[in-house]
């Protein structure tokens, strides 16, 4: 199926970041919230980023306007009526997921693909519970959307080859390189990420380095654009531990235990950038 019409159903910071580059790339997009207020905000982000992408001269004005007429807002399952395919962006409650999949399956074609971009749910258990498993898949789509070029793909034992193959000819048409990934805790990009971001958590936690020298050390020591805590920060310390616990619970090995450190981090409610504390202060 050539995909031609697109709905995002979730109008936060990951949502809003699909639906931007899905219209940037030539699909109609509606994009869904029961939060009224959050769809507006997740429009005027998408609508500041192009802007800002015209000023630098990195974008066309008129591919800007093209992309904004793209966009409409939606505020049920309803407004998915006649969309080719779903991504669910919502938050990470697999009983909230689950609600979203069923409304989705009643108002869409029989058709249509649903997709699901959590991090750490497995693709196997929603698939289960929808109406037309073989049409469930997972799109996981890295932070920020429109910066990173992944898209990692997760079949659920019960996805058919016709699913991958649209939503893999989807995501290379938003411009993402794809990889495919078996339904296993963490999937590929977690499994390895929770790991270390877990470690440089158990190394802080020891006073093997200040903070400061731990992210140095990693980000000009191994090239990676953010040192493991600002990264961590940068991913919510609550979403880091639930994925470490995911995995722990997931893979039964003690080497996945979350470091007490993060989960104290999270107890005090410093939750990283969002919460204006984290590791850093922000
Ligand atoms: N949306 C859109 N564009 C953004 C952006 C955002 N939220 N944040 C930054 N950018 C753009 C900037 O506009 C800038 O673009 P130009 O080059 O055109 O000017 C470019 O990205 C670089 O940004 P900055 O110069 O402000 O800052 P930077 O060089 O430090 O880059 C970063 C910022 C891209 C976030 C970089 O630090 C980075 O790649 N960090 C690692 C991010 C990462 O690993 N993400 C994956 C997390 S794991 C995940 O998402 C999966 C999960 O399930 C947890």
């Amino acid at each position: 199926m050539d995909v031609k019409s697109l709905a995002v159903i979730g109008a936060g910071q990951m949502g809003a970041g699909i639906a931007q580059v899905a219209a940037q790339s030539g699909v109609e997009v509606v994009l869904i919230d029961v939060e009224p207020l959050l769809v507006q905000k997740g429009l005027d982000g998408i609508r500041a980023q192009l802007d800002k992408a015209v000023s630098k001269g990195k974008l066309e004005a008129g591919a800007a306007q093209a992309a904004l007429a793209r966009l409409r807002k939606g505020g049920s399952a309803q407004d998915a009526a006649g969309c080719d395919f779903a991504v669910e962006a919502a938050t990470e409650n697999e009983a909230v997921k689950k609600r979203i999949f069923a409304d989705l399956a009643k108002a869409m074609r029989p058709d249509a693909i649903l997709a699901s971009n959590t991090s750490s749910i497995p693709l196997t258990r929603i698939a289960a519970a929808a109406t037309h498993p073989e049409r469930v898949i997972g799109m996981h789509f890295m932070n920020p959307v429109p910066v990173m070029q992944l898209v990692e793909i997760i079949r659920a034992l019960q996805t058919s080859d016709a699913t991958y193959a649209t939503t893999r000819a989807l995501a290379e048409r938003m411009g993402k390189t794809t990889v495919l990934s078996k339904d296993m805790p963490g999937f590929i990009v977690n499994r390895i990420l929770l790991p270390m971001i877990n470690e440089a958590c158990f190394a802080l936690q020891e006073g093997l380095g200040s903070a400061q020298d731990i992210d140095t050390a990693m980000k000009l020591g191994t090239n990676q654009p953010m040192g493991p805590l600002t990264l961590a920060d940068f991913i919510g310390l609550d979403t880091c531990l639930s994925i470490a616990e995911v995995l722990h619970k997931g893979l039964g090995e003690d080497k996945y235990r979350p470091a007490p450190l993060l989960r104290q981090h999270v107890e005090a409610g410093w939750l990283g950038r969002k919460s204006g504390r984290g590791f850093f202060r922000y």
